[in-house]
């Protein structure tokens, strides 16, 4: 495997650029023409994989560079409209290198699938029931899914609880099921459509919802990166900010996201910026991780971040994340999307563990990136900066004429679309 240290890999041209991924990812001729098509997903793939086809969206795939995770380096696609989220990354990952990069460590894949039960005369009996006949209940799962339990996976624990509603009071059982490499949605809401009348006969009641839950309090992963003060520093050109002062501003950042919520709100939307931008690049459900992500973030009684920050004892930054993270490689887009599947294949994937532990990576990278910028020199600079071409475009530029008034307005600091049209105008008046 190569290394993903690559300095000005936003230099190069595609076919540099495709070069050094073709090379890393070991791709075929077929997969860069695939990458090459813009529009590689025909209207058969599309129309199987959702109803009522028209037309292919498309968003631009980045590489982002740099990252080493668990001691393996990384080129990681990311998917997104936003300008500066790839580049971010990359240089988060390019700072957390120097220190051995990411730690990142994911829990076994158990998801939990729920259960809904009403109209259960005495909850505590039904409760006692249920648990004592659990090894029936989870044998009946299994069934539903032989190929799972093959592979090791399955339904494994019975947990229950109730809940007091407007409607009275409800059983809600939680059956826990090792989806291996699986997202898991599909074999535990049938599992959980399989045990449903059962659970009726041992409650008494009747089973109304049987789904999977987002909130994947068992399907974790932790990621851990030291930025060191020494790098910290020179990572600014012009270095008239102090490593130790970094640190400080950025503490002062992650207590501000730590102890309000608008402000965690907004730290934490900065994280799903990178982990989401994998998950399209490799087609997993985004939804499902962001609802999974806020709700974690608010388990503790009140929404926070997700992210925490101190210092080592030799006054360097740790920062650690840790959130829910059910990804699969097994069904889904990643097996269907002709480009999602060359993404994993960048990525190197082996298991949907280690995909999790990437997505958590650049999730902890994204906000290091934010957090970096914000309390210091501000984001607008470095956004703005990228997103002149957008300016350029929205004004009305065409292909080298973009990069042209991009070039200037940045050099100008004055990055608008009315000054964007002026400088088109100056050019088409040459
Ligand atoms: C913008 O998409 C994301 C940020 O607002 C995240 C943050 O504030 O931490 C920059």
């Amino acid at each position: 495997m190569g290394t993903s240290e690559i300095s000005g890999f936003y230099k190069k041209s595609l076919e540099e650029r495709l070069a050094i991924v073709k090379e890393f990812a070991k791709l075929d001729k077929e997969e860069i023409e695939e990458l090459k098509k813009y529009g590689a997903m025909s209207f058969e793939t599309a129309d199987r994989m959702v109803e009522n086809v028209i037309g292919t969206q498309q968003l631009p795939l980045g590489i982002a560079t740099n990252f080493q995770i668990n001691g393996k380096d990384y080129l990681v696609p990311m998917s997104t409209e936003e300008p500066s989220v790839v580049a971010a990354a990359s240089k988060a990952a390019g700072i957390a290198r120097k220190e051995k990069g990411f730690k990142a460590e994911a829990s076994p894949p158990v998801m939990i699938g729920q259960v809904q039960l009403v109209k259960v005369k005495d909850c505590e009996k039904a409760i006692n029931k249920i648990e004592k006949n659990s090894r029936t209940l989870i044998d009946l799962a299994n069934k539903a899914d032989p190929v799972l339990v093959k592979f090791g996976g399955g339904a494994k624990k019975i947990n229950t609880h109730t809940i007091d509603t407007e409607r009275g009071k409800m059983t809600i059982v939680h059956l826990l099921v090792d989806v291996r490499d699986a997202m898991g949605a599909n074999a535990v809401n049938t599992m959980c459509e399989t045990i449903a009348p059962e659970l009726e006969k041992l409650s008494g009641g009747e089973a109304r919802l049987k789904i999977i839950s987002n909130l994947a309090i068992h399907r974790t992963v932790k990621v851990k990166a030291v930025f060191s003060k020494k790098t910290l520093e020179e990572s600014f050109k012009k270095g008239n900010l102090k490593g130790e002062e970094i640190i400080e501003q950025i503490l002062d950042a992650y207590q501000f996201a730590a102890n309000d919520v608008f402000r965690a709100c907004t730290n934490n939307k900065g994280i799903m910026n990178g982990v989401d931008a994998v998950a399209i690049a490799c087609g997993q459900d985004s939804r499902a991780l962001e609802a999974g992500a806020h709700a974690f973030a608010s388990l503790k009684g009140k929404y926070t971040t997700l992210t925490k920050y101190y210092k080592d004892k030799k006054g360097n930054l740790v920062g650690e994340i840790e959130m829910p993270m059910a990804v699969g490689l097994v069904g889904g887009a990643i097996k269907t999307s002709p480009v999602a599947k060359i993404g994993s294949k960048i990525l190197g994937i082996k298991t949907a563990n280690e995909l999790a532990e990437v997505m958590a990576a650049v999730g902890l990278a994204q906000n290091f990136a934010a957090l970096r910028a914000l309390a210091t020199e501000g984001i607008q600079r470095g956004h703005m900066k990228l997103h002149a071409k957008n300016i350029a475009v929205m004004a009305g530029a065409k292909g080298k004429q973009v990069d042209e008034i991009a070039a200037k307005m940045a050099a100008e600091k004055n990055i608008r679309v009315d000054r964007a049209k002026e400088l088109l105008k100056e050019l088409e008046d040459k």
